[in-house]
């Protein structure tokens, strides 16, 4: 019903075969109204924004801002409490050297989980390895339900990392249980927010974590646009790490005086054009309603696990998770040659490790195939799926 908002369906062909794109947790297709902005903005806004006394910067100024009163909006919090960055991975480096870097000591405590994306484990582990904290990993059951988190809490850790949807897994974590059990022991609370903003209502305020991170190309929107929410009492507290153009009131030869939050946070020449765009990725999801994307990703998810289960050999990972992620393997596999054999018809899902490793070493594997679902995914793209994978498993057997 949805696919025909976005134009590479009709555009990419494969032998003949449509495109069944499975691969939206990795990133989504736009839609023509994002596609028509960014034609739009170059051909009527173009011009650099905040430095320029004229109108079109005016105006680039004013569609840059006006996105982020949009997200704001969309996740209940503040406009200063929204600073664009690059992406989710960039997100959480910003808040590992910008705020953890002066929080954490020697001997302090960090706490991930085994389900968290590279993004969230590697920025840790370099700062861990220059200040020397340490890190401790919350287990993860095979279903995806997290083991002795409140045990890992009597430890007392001073910040805790956590995914909020398993990019493998699909599993939802309960923010708003976790941000109340550690804020109970005064420890800060990040979130990647990756795989949840395209299909959950996310309501910062009833989550009650201190940041939140995103990326807009898993929403719909253009690459390269990175959300951070920080609480406002912290963004105010603390001192930007990276310098340049339009961050300050004033410079002198010895220090300058930055401007509040987010302004500070966004030195130089910022990604205003593809900022300005996303704007229109929240009027997509608004058109359609993010209670309704929520639903049809759980029936679609539901329809996929019980046609995916009747395929002989094969076992899926985090089942009874519905968030549109669904990650498998077929006995005596190679999740590369299911992928290599998939795309022969035309169908795009992720094959490997997932930028997951230390999740695949606790469910015992080191590779998965995986289909992630979208608003233009219908029932028809997984009987394709199904019909080709049962193919595959017959001519191996
Ligand atoms: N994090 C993205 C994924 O899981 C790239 O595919």
């Amino acid at each position: 019903m949805y696919k025909k908002d976005f134009p590479i369906f009709t555009n990419t062909k494969l032998n003949g075969s449509d495109l069944v794109y499975l691969d939206s947790a990795a990133t989504t297709q736009k839609p023509q109204i994002v596609i028509n902005k960014l034609k739009e903005f170059y051909e009527n806004y173009n011009a650099n924004i905040y430095r320029g006394i004229y109108n079109l910067s005016e105006e680039a100024t004013a569609l840059y801002e006006n996105t982020r009163s949009r997200v704001a909006d969309f996740l209940n919090v503040s406009s200063s409490e929204i600073i664009f960055t690059k992406g989710t991975t960039d997100g959480i480096n910003f808040i590992v050297y910008t705020y953890a870097k002066n929080k954490l000591k020697k001997g302090d405590l960090v706490l991930l989980t085994e389900m968290e994306h590279h993004s969230n484990i590697v920025p840790w582990q370099i700062l861990s390895k220059n200040i020397g904290f340490n890190i401790e990993y919350v287990p993860v059951s095979k279903e995806g339900k997290l083991k002795d988190l409140d045990k890992f809490l009597e430890f007392k850790p001073k910040i805790l990392s956590i995914t909020h949807v398993s990019n493998v897994l699909g599993c939802v974590n309960d923010i708003s249980y976790i941000s109340r059990l550690a804020h109970k022991i005064g420890c800060t609370v990040i979130v990647d927010g990756a795989q949840a903003v395209s299909h959950m209502k996310i309501d910062i305020k009833s989550l009650g974590c201190d940041f939140y991170v995103f990326s807009a190309h898993k929403m719909f929107g253009p690459t390269g646009v990175g959300i951070l929410y920080g609480k406002n009492e912290i963004l105010s507290e603390i001192d930007p790490v990276f310098g340049g153009g339009e961050m300050i009131s004033s410079v002198t030869k010895e220090f300058p005086v930055f401007k509040s939050s987010p302004f500070k946070f966004e030195p130089g020449t910022q990604n205003f054009a593809d900022v300005s765009v996303f704007s229109s990725s929240i009027d997509y999801i608004d058109s359609i309603g993010i209670g309704n994307i929520s639903d049809y990703i759980k029936d679609l998810s539901s329809y996929a696990v019980k046609k995916l289960k009747g395929i002989k050999g094969l076992h899926v990972y985090g089942e009874g998770n519905l968030s549109g992620i669904i990650s498998f393997d077929i006995n005596g596999l190679h999740s590369h040659d299911i992928a290599t054999l998939l795309n022969e018809n035309n169908i795009a899902v992720r094959a490997g490790h997932h930028c997951a490793q230390i999740l695949m070493s606790s469910l015992g594997v080191s590779s998965l195939t995986r289909c992630s679902l979208q608003i233009y995914n219908d029932r028809s793209d997984i009987d394709k799926l199904v019909y080709s994978l049962d193919k595959i498993v017959n001519y191996f057997n």
